[in-house]
């Protein structure tokens, strides 16, 4: 028994912003941002929270899948851009949707959101405890970049994409897994909210750590490595190998990690599906809205071998390799 992705939707916010438009607010430039991470423009969402995105997606999934939002049993949505703290973002989807009957929750991975959320789906749906799950990546990052920092506002955009999976006796998920290097979490941060009270020595806030904020060229290193081991350990678990693999979707942060990637796995650049150039890196949304991509364009095929591998902020990172 597995776990087979029957729908895939996504969504993104229409206002679109190029790197001319940033070169207006930052000093920097469509030659530097395309040269160096392969971004060309972003969605930027002008005022529609991260749970308004996550429910036109789920909307989306649901109508493609041909299922009432009833029959759901699970909503997982991945994002560190939340509405709330409370209530989760998959508990707004689940009202919005009226899916009354699902158990919704989050998970925070980062980047690696939607890895980490269609594996805990997966999990569930092998143990026999759910049938299908709705599996969401949703973000707004827009509020949480510092939009005067040029190292780090031109490389995110806002986005949702998401999947809805099924128990299946044929194709579906092969093998996969996820990882985490809490060692050097403080490489890739944002959205720190200080602990400030009326009993606290400190209720000035003003010194939070809000913005997202990086070591770039560590956050590099740590990309390639990490993913290049995890698809090795997927590929050697599952008795595969690069050549069975039709298309790569890899987390969408920058070409440049893309070609590294590519040329360790010896997995030709044009099988990895790019989409960074129109969206920015979305975080957790990155890797559904690029398989939603493909999906849409017909490009999939049934029994096809596909791979996803994503890493991010935590760190972390997960792979999954995919009869679709
Ligand atoms: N426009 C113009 N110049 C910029 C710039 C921008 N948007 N951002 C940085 N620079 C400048 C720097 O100030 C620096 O100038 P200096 O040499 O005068 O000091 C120069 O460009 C080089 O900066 P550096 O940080 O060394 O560039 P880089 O080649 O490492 O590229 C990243 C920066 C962020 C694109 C790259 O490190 C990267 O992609 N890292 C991974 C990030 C990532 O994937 N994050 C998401 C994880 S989920």
């Amino acid at each position: 028994m597995t776990t087979r992705i029957i729908a895939t939707g996504a969504y993104a916010p229409e206002q679109v912003i190029t790197n001319d438009d940033l070169a207006k607010v930052v000093d920097t430039s469509d030659e530097w941002i395309t040269k160096r991470t392969g971004i060309r423009e972003r969605h930027i969402s002008s005022g529609e929270n991260t749970s308004g995105l996550a429910v036109k997606t789920a909307r989306q999934i649901l109508e493609r899948a041909g299922i009432k939002a009833g029959t759901l049993d699970l909503i997982i949505v991945a994002s560190v851009t939340a509405d709330y703290s409370t209530p989760a973002t998959s508990c707004i989807v689940q009202k919005e949707i009226g899916a009354h009957n699902a158990v919704a929750f989050d998970v925070s991975a980062a980047c690696s959101g939607f890895m980490f959320a269609l594996s805990i789906a997966d999990k569930y749906i092998k143990a026999g405890v759910y049938n299908n799950a709705m599996v969401i990546g949703a973000e707004t990052l827009s509020k949480i970049v510092d939009w005067s920092d040029r190292s780090t506002c031109v490389l995110f955009g806002d986005g949702a994409g998401g999947a809805y999976v099924e128990k299946s006796e044929t194709d579906g998920i092969i093998k996969e897994e996820i990882g985490t290097k809490g060692e050097i979490c403080d490489i890739l941060t944002g959205g720190y909210t200080a602990c400030s009270n009326i009993f606290s020595e400190n209720n000035d806030s003003t010194d939070n750590l809000w913005y997202v904020s990086m070591n770039g060229r560590e956050v590099f290193k740590f990309a390639t490595k990490s993913v290049v081991k995890s698809v090795e350990r997927v590929l050697k678990d599952a008795g595969a190998v690069p050549g069975d693999i039709k298309y790569v979707i890899p987390h969408q942060a920058n070409a440049r990690i893309v070609e590294v990637i590519s040329n360790k796995l010896a997995i030709p650049y044009e099988k990895f599906y790019i989409n960074m150039d129109r969206y920015g890196n979305t975080s957790s949304a990155s890797i559904p809205i690029a398989l939603n991509e493909l999906n849409e364009k017909g490009l999939l095929e049934r029994g096809d071998r596909i791979l996803l591998t994503g890493f991010g902020g935590g760190m972390t990172w997960g792979t999954m390799l995919i009869s679709w």
